[in-house]
Formats: structure tokens, C-alpha cells, sequence
């Protein structure tokens, strides 16, 4: 019998992300190569025809996996049945707009599109936030979602994960292959650690193999403010990588893997806050992420994922004082 296709929702699919992204997904790179899909792509009314245009060029592609393509400007639809639900449309930030502006504005998008996932998805429904501020834009949607479980709704940091393997592979001048258990902590913004001190390079440790101040004054900057110097050379902010990236996270989620970075609520493990939505090093193994347990953290990493959980804090409780959680 012929497998039932898996109904991925994308948001702000008429976006240059969402253009990078809905033809990897129909191509089978997302699930496998044996899985059919069926797109709903959710767009605000106004660029309903954009979508529209992209949806024909879906077509044009033929793909044999690809069994349907919905539009629609109404989240309830969208989200009807969904198994995967990838947030990509959010508001950006404009000239003059405070940090609390930008919460309230993605609020209005996040917790309502939440409601939606939770009264219509699937039960297996499985929620990637790529849009920014994307670790607390999901922990909006996951708040207003009471009846999906809470671990079903994560927010990327496999971009910043792919641009630290790629700097550490540089500098060593190595393959990205020969890199292992590469970690990015705590939020999707300049704060983000990337941990060179668990990541492993031909077996050893990576940060034994730097030197320190490359380590510090480079490496981590480069890769934290990486989004901030894609926009500068591009004039648009990073869309094809971004796009990978989220393929990358729902595959692994999906398929498995030993170890990758990906922000997913907390259970408190290294001191994080439980119930904040922060990068760890992650495993999926039967279709869960897991926390890595029982990596010893340094003065030196301690004090910089202290730093970025408590911008997460400070994002938690400036939206919980707006009343959007
Ligand atoms: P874009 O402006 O090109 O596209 C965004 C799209 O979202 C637009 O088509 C817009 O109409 C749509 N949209 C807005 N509100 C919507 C809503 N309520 N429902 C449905 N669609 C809606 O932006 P982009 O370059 O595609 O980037 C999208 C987001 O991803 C931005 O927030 C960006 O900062 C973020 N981003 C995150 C990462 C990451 O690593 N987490 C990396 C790159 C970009
Ligand atoms: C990125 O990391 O490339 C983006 O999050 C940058 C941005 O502000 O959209």
C-alpha cells in the first residue's frame, strides 16, 4: 500500500527562506527519500500570490514525492493534520523598534499560530521555529499549545552549529567530517557559546588544538555574529543556509543522530531553567531529542552559557510581562 504523505506546514513561505526551503522539502530531503509529502504553505494575506507563484514552480519540478501543495492565509488550515510545522514567517526588526516592540509583534503571531497547532496538528506534530527571536518565538507558540507536548516545539540553532563546524574546519584545515560533538549553548543570538571544549577533531579535543586566543577573540565572535555579517555582505539576511539548517534539524530529528546542537525546552539539565527553550547538545534516538548528560563545564564555558540562558530569562520574562505567555 502506498505510504500516507507527511503534511508539512511552512510559514512564510513566499519569504527568501521559504524559497530555499518548500523544494528541498518536496525533493525528500527533509524526511528520506521514500517520503511523501504534502505542503501547506501559510502566508499573510498579501503575499497569498507570491506563495502562489512559488507553489506553480513546485509543480514545474515534477517531484515524484511531492503529492499536494494547499495555500492559505488562515493558520487553522495550515496547521490542519500537520505532522512537521516549520515557523519561518516572523516580524523583523524595523528602524527604531525597542527589543519589547519586537517581542509583542511576534507574540501576535507566535501565540496565536500555537493555538492553531495545538487545536489542528497531528498528534505527532513536530515544531521547528526558525523565525527570530526563534528560541522564545517557540516558547510563545509551545505556551499557547498546552495539549501538544511540550518537547514537540524547538527552535533552531543547527545554523550556528554548521557555521562553528565549518570555521573549526577552516582553521584546522581539516573536513567538516572529522569534526565530532560540536555544541552550541543557550539562545540563537550573539550570546550563543559555541563549546570547542567537548567538540572533538581526529579523536582529541578541539580546544587543545587552538590556540587560546583564536578561541576566544575569533572563533566565538566569528560564529555568534555570523547572521549579523551574512546581512552586511548580502543585504538580506542568511536565507539558503538557514533553509539547510532546518532541513538538517527535522532529518536528525526524524532519523536520528548521536550528536548536533538544537534549542529544545530544558529540564534543568546544566543549569538551565526548565522549560526554557535553549541550544544543548542533543541526541535523537527514537524520535526524541535528549540532553547529552554528564559533560563537565569549565569556569570559561560556564560563565559564557550563564550569559546567554540569562538573555533567554530576560526574553521569558519580558513576554511573560507583556502577557503573551
Ligand atoms: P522574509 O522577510 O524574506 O520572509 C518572511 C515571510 O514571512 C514573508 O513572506 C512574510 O509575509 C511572512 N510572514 C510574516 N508574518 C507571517 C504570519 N503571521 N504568517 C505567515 N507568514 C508570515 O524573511 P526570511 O529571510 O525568510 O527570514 C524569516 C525569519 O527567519 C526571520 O525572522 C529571520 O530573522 C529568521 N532567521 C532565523 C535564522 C536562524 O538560524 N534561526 C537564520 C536566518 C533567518
Ligand atoms: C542568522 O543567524 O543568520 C539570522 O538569525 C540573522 C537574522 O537576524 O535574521
Amino acid at each position: 500500500m502506498a505510504q500516507t504523505p507527511v503534511k508539512v506546514t511552512v510559514t512564510g513561505a513566499a519569504g527568501q527562506i521559504g524559497y530555499a526551503l518548500l523544494f528541498r522539502i518536496a525533493s525528500g530531503q527533509l524526511l528520506g527519500a521514500d517520503v511523501p509529502v504534502k505542503l501547506s504553505l501559510l502566508e499573510v494575506p498579501q503575499a497569498v500570490k507570491a506563495a502562489e507563484g512559488t507553489a506553480m514552480e513546485l509543480d514545474d519540478c515534477a517531484f515524484p514525492l511531492l503529492s499536494g501543495i494547499e495555500i492559505t492565509d488562515d493558520p487553522n488550515v495550515a496547521f490542519a493534520g500537520a505532522n512537521v510545522a516549520l515557523l519561518v514567517g516572523a516580524m523583523p526588526r524595523k528602524a527604531g523598534m525597542e527589543r519589547g516592540d519586537l517581542l509583542e509583534a511576534n507574540g501576535g503571531i507566535f501565540g496565536p499560530q500555537g493555538k492553531a497547532i495545538n487545536d489542528n496538528a497531528a498528534d505527532d506534530i513536530r515544531v521547528l521555529v526558525v523565525g527570530n527571536p526563534a528560541n522564545t518565538n517557540a516558547l510563545i507558540a509551545q505556551q499557547h499549545a498546552p495539549d501538544v507536548p511540550a518537547e514537540r516545539f524547538t527552535a533552531m540553532t543547527r545554523l550556528d552549529h554548521n557555521r562553528a563546524l565549518s570555521q573549526l574546519a577552516a582553521k584546522l584545515q581539516v573536513p567538516v567530517t572529522e569534526i565530532k560533538k560540536m555544541t552550541i549553548w543557550g539562545n540563537h543570538s550573539a550570546t550563543q557559546y559555541p563549546d570547542l571544549f567537548h567538540a572533538e577533531v581526529g579523536g582529541k579535543i578541539a580546544a587543545e588544538q587552538v590556540d587560546e586566543a583564536w578561541l576566544r577573540d575569533t572563533f566565538i565572535p566569528t560564529v555568534a555574529k555570523r547572521g549579523a555579517a551574512i546581512i552586511e555582505a548580502r543585504g538580506a539576511s542568511s536565507a539558503a543556509s538557514a533553509a539547510n539548517a532546518a532541513i538538517d534539524h527535522v532529518f536528525d530529528w526524524v532519523n536520528g543522530t548521536e550528536w548536533t546542537s538544537a534549542a529544545i525546552p530544558s529540564d534543568g539539565s546544566y543549569g538551565v531553567p526548565e522549560g526554557l527553550i535553549s541550544s544543548f547538545p542533543v541526541a535523537s534516538r527514537g524520535g526524541r531529542w535528549e540532553i547529552i548528560q554528564g559533560l563537565e563545564i569549565d569556569a570559561f564555558s560556564r560563565e559564557r552559557i550563564d550569559a546567554s540562558v540569562r538573555e533567554l530569562v530576560e526574553e521569558r520574562d519580558a513576554v511573560r510581562a507583556l502577557g503573551l505567555i
